[in-house]
């Protein structure tokens, strides 16, 4: 296991599209080290998402948690978790702001619009399809991490620009 350095904004490979990883890949083990490496990441940057393309590796592959000790404990914990090839269906078209982050653009935050209810259809690390509903918090990162995979940033989507600011005092 390594703790891998976080591509910042400016770097090629988060601007362009991840490649799709195939199931009997992950059924022969080929990304059980990334996987490993994104956990260990994104623990030591204490991150709440990492998509692999944040640590330089162009695949559709997003790790992610809800945690319960957080501000956002009423979206329901979901512990770190690695998703595969993630597509989304918009079950509630209501658009809901709220902050947020990114490993990749250290110290800023900034108002996003993002579908409050989401289907996930993706593989599991294991190369298990998955199948499952996530609202508010949880379709929040989902949504953010997977437009990693896509080459789009959060700042991309924010529509009151005004809302970009620094998270700490320089
Ligand atoms: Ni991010």
């Amino acid at each position: 296991m390594a703790i891998l350095k976080v591509m910042k904004l400016g770097a090629e490979v988060l601007r362009r599209p991840a490649a799709e990883i195939e199931a009997k890949d992950l059924k022969r083990g080929r990304f059980k080290g990334l996987f490993d490496d994104l956990r260990e990441t994104m623990v030591e940057y204490a991150g709440t998402g990492l998509a692999a393309p944040q640590v330089a590796a162009p695949v559709r592959a997003l790790l992610y948690m809800v945690d319960p000790e957080g501000r956002r404990a009423s979206a329901g914990a979901v512990p770190p978790t690695i998703l595969v090839n993630p597509s989304f269906e918009v079950l509630d078209p209501k658009e809901v702001e709220d902050w947020e982050g990114c490993l990749s653009v250290p110290f800023l935050a900034a108002r996003v619009p993002r579908a409050r209810k989401v289907r996930v259809r993706a593989l599991s690390e294991t190369g298990k399809p998955l199948d499952f509903v996530a609202e508010d918090f949880h379709a929040r990162v989902l949504q953010h991490e997977a437009d990693h995979l896509d080459g789009v940033i959060y700042l991309d989507r924010v529509r009151d620009r005004a809302s970009i600011r620094y998270t700490v005092d320089f």
